[in-house]
């Protein structure tokens, strides 16, 4: 496998989640959730640089309470910007020479499994650009402001839509150029479509959940206790039995 950096953005505000302060300090299983996700990677065999992206606005905490254990992790900690494409951004300067791929992922989706990391980082090593997503299920229904619904979309309409997750993961010379474009966008994989690369799609898990609302964290501490572990797929490797999911 090629050797991956993984940028995980947590400077966000967390506005929608409410509460007065970043979501990611809330705890899952006594962890923050943004120490839990950062773990995932750190601990990983492929993984040669795990970059946290924090808020000017936590980082005097987040030094202050968990430096020590990110420098034991091995993580990094960038600045963030005002928005998540700002963010990531900041951290793609910083990549190390010894990285093939570059991952992506949310620190506000605590509930990664190294399972699915992995199968996102082997298709991107095939394609240079792949990302887990959810196929849309149910019955989607456009909704007026006032709350009544508009139309029921017809499924023919939605057949083939898939809701973005994290890790998204690139060759390092294709998210740099899509990054040097200077455009926005809500993940990393529409910058990357719009230079024209395929980026192609894994299946992912709804238990791979970003953290919005008070609500998701529930649903996050209530799933993590089954998360699939390497093992479960018979995949060995000599660090398998020290994995914490
Ligand atoms: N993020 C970031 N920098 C920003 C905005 C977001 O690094 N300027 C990160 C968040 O910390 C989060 C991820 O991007 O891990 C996804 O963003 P989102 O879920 O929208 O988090 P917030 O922006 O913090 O939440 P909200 O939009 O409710 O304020
Ligand atoms: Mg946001």
């Amino acid at each position: 496998m090629p050797k991956v950096a993984v940028i995980v953005p947590g400077a966000g505000a967390g506005e929608r989640f409410g509460g007065g302060r970043n979501k990611i300090f809330e705890k899952i299983k006594d962890q923050p959730m943004f120490i839990r996700t950062l773990e995932v990677f750190t601990g990983h065999r492929d993984v040669v640089q795990t970059i946290f992206v924090c808020s000017a606005a936590d980082m005097a905490e987040v030094k202050e309470r968990f430096g020590g254990h990110l420098g034991f992790m091995g993580a990094s900690l960038v600045e963030g910007g005002a928005t998540r494409t700002e963010s990531v951004r900041n951290a793609l300067g910083k990549v190390c020479d010894e990285a093939e791929l570059i991952a992506v992922h949310d620190a506000a989706r605590p509930c990664v499994s190294r399972v699915w990391a992995d199968a996102v980082f082997a298709e991107a090593a095939k394609t240079g650009a792949a990302l887990l997503a959810l196929p849309l299920h149910g019955t989607l229904k456009r909704v007026a402001d006032s709350g009544v619904v508009d139309e029921t979309l017809p499924r023919a309409d939605f057949k083939n839509l898939w809701e973005a997750q994290t890790p998204q993961v690139f060759r390092k010379d294709i998210l740099q150029k899509a990054y040097a474009s200077g455009k926005e966008a809500t993940d990393d994989a529409a910058l990357v479509e719009a230079m024209g690369h395929p980026v192609s799609v894994v299946a992912g898990d709804p238990r791979n959940i970003k953290v919005t609302t008070p609500a998701d964290l529930a649903f996050a501490k209530a799933v993590v206790n089954t998360l699939p572990k390497p093992r479960d797929l018979g995949a060995l490797h000599p660090f398998q039995d020290d994995l914490r999911l």
